[in-house]
């Protein structure tokens, strides 16, 4: 199921046929080196994966979606939103990894905006982040592309990365007058609901 269509790329859940090219993408150091490092072995990881995203999709409404170039239908990665519990309150974050092959072409920023969009549009959040550790120059980049700035720098999971952050007041602004605006009406709450509680990912986004 498509959940976000761009120009040029699809966002849709991830399936079982996405995870061995991502279990095999995964493998590079240059993809890995920063979202947590290399996954486990083959069985460990289907199993994590398999028990992981569907009960992930259920419960928040979004997660990590499979990354797919339009025109040919290839796997470029995974991007998407996620639920993170940072400094003891929960906030949804952007996060994105590419296939090497495919980096300096503007795909993770397309796929990064856009998943900032849908959770703007979708979620009553009073902002998204996304954490990024301080050597991963490419993925600042990103956020900064994404209208993102420098909030802080926080513990997460024995690391200390820094957290961007972009606030719905300057989202509005960004998008204002391209007839973009979030309509707050439907939008699903997230603060005191059941996922806010003991939901975790495995890897930094
Ligand atoms: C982070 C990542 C998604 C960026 O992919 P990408 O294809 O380079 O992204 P884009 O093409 O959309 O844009 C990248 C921007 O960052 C810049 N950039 C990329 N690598 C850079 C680096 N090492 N140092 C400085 N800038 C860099 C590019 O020049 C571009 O900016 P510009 O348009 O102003 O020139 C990719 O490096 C990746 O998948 N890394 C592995 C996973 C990861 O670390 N994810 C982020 C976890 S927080």
């Amino acid at each position: 199921m498509t959940v976000i269509e761009t120009p040029r790329l699809l966002l849709r859940e991830l399936t079982d046929a996405d995870h061995e090219a991502l279990f095999q993408m995964y493998q590079d150091r240059r993809m890995n080196r920063f979202i947590g490092g290399p996954p486990p072995p083959r069985e460990a990881y289907w199993q994590k994966v398999r028990e992981t995203w569907p009960a992930y999709y259920a419960r928040h409404g979004f997660g990590l979606w499979a990354t797919v170039r339009k025109e040919d239908r290839r796997l470029l990665g995974r991007c998407g939103l996620l639920s993170q519990q940072v400094d003891g309150e929960r906030h949804v974050e952007v996060g994105y990894a590419l296939a090497p092959e495919f980096w300096g072409r503007s795909y993770a920023t397309e796929a990064a905006r856009a998943s900032r969009d849908h959770a703007f549009r979708t979620l009553d959040v009073p902002h998204v982040i996304s954490l990024i550790l301080p050597d991963n120059a490419g993925s600042i980049r990103v956020a900064e592309k994404n209208g993102m700035t420098l909030w802080k720098t926080a513990e997460f999971r024995g690391h200390l990365p820094r957290v961007y952050r972009i606030t719905r007041a300057e989202w509005e602004k960004a998008v204002e007058g391209t007839g973009r605006e979030a309509s707050t009406s439907r939008m699903r709450r997230i603060r005191g609901e059941p996922w806010n509680k003991g939901s975790r990912h495995p890897r930094m986004g």
